[in-house]
């Protein structure tokens, strides 16, 4: 089978009417059948998500990109960084393709290799203390790889709180990268009082941080964020509670710690799905999370009130380019015998970032 290093959608997909572009997708897969799976994430548009054999957040996602080895094609509806995980965990004879090659994760971006290489080397000379580094998912395969090779752990958002632990059992710091909110909030849910990790800043010297502060602290956060999930702020959480009073909050550990600390609960997105499809009828659900998924939520348990915590909803950019237009016409090229929107991690790094990501899934 041929690659095609394709990225732009053909003129012929543009103006498909919907109608025709489901019926296409349909015949697609069902010609594929088994050769091919469909993962997709919770914040993939309706359109797009109705497609999936599989529906989760990130560790479902990687353990199903790591447990389905009779597929020959792995078609992610998602994000850059989570098409490279499902290739990094996939066998070698799989090919994971990503629709759009437009969709990436601007936390992920906040992180480069060499930024974080200076840290590391900087941390090393500020104190004798043994450091381990952990990334969030959500981060390059080239971070991933890095972490792997100086001993640490991949962590999602399901499961950051065993793999910080497991990384603080056997070294007196953490290195968390690239989302300071999800470290923070782990890190305090942890008993870590919050003077007890700080922020490096890689656009600043020495991190921003004077010498003392590196050395007292338990973890050094990666100055990185989810700017949907930051969006989220405490006075939304007030303004809900006043609107519909007894209403749960139920935030994503992306968002500030101020927010996590005023909700109700706080967890993942399969957590979320889970929490609001347990919950009884007459319910009433305030979500700090990306909207498509609180708008899914809210049609699929109309007997339950299910809003936005902030009004104007919050929308992942990124994950939104993933469309029918895209999905039809990776399918499509496949039929055609060319793979189109590829995603490969060179052989060196993915052995490194395996490593990430087995310590993790050994952890969970
Ligand atoms: P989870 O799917 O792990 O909850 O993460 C959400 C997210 O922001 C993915 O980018
Ligand atoms: Fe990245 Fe935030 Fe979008 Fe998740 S919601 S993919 S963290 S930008």
């Amino acid at each position: 089978m041929a690659t095609v290093a394709l990225n732009l959608l053909p003129e012929s997909y543009v103006e498909l009417p919907e109608r025709e572009l489901d019926e296409r997708i349909t015949r697609a897969k069902a010609e594929l059948g088994a050769r091919l799976v469909i993962l997709g994430h919770h914040y993939q548009r309706d359109e797009v998500v109705k497609f999936a054999d599989y529906r989760g957040d990130s560790l479902r996602l990687s353990q199903l990109a790591a447990s389905r080895p009779e597929a020959e094609f792995i078609v992610f509806c998602g994000v850059h960084f989570m098409a490279e995980s499902a290739d990094i965990l996939s066998a070698d004879h799989q090919t994971v393709i990503l629709p759009d090659m437009n969709a990436g994760c601007s936390m992920a971006d906040m992180a480069e290799l060499d930024q974080v290489e200076v840290c590391w080397e900087e941390l090393a000379s500020a104190s004798e203390a043994k450091v381990l580094p952990i990334t969030y998912i959500n981060s390059t395969a080239a971070i991933k790889a890095f972490v792997g090779r100086n001993g640490g752990a991949v962590c999602t958002s399901s499961n950051a709180r065993k793999v910080m632990e497991w990384a603080l059992s056997q070294a007196e710091k953490g290195l968390f990268i690239p989302d300071e909110h999800l470290g923070r909030n782990t890190g305090y849910r942890m008993g870590i009082p919050l003077d007890e990790m700080v922020v490096w800043d890689p656009g600043m010297e020495a991190g921003g941080l004077a010498a003392e502060e590196t050395r007292r602290a338990r973890i050094i956060l990666w100055k990185g964020h989810c700017s949907v999930h930051q969006r989220f702020l405490p006075e939304h959480v007030e303004c809900v509670r006043k609107k519909f009073p007894g209403i749960r909050v139920i935030a994503h550990p992306e968002c500030r710690w101020d927010v996590c600390e005023l909700a109700d609960e706080v967890g993942s997105t399969e957590l979320i799905v889970k929490r609001v499809a347990e919950s009884p009828a007459g319910s009433q659900w305030a979500v700090g999370t990306e909207i498509h998924l609180v708008n899914r939520l809210a049609k699929e348990h109309p007997d339950r009130l299910v809003v936005s915590l902030e009004d104007c909803g919050c929308l992942c950019s990124t994950m939104f380019r993933i469309s029918p237009q895209h999905l039809c016409w990776t399918l499509e090229s496949l039929l055609a015998g060319q793979v189109a929107n590829r995603v490969s991690v060179d052989p060196e790094t993915k052995c490194w970032a395996r490593l990430a990501l087995d310590r993790m899934l050994k952890i969970v």
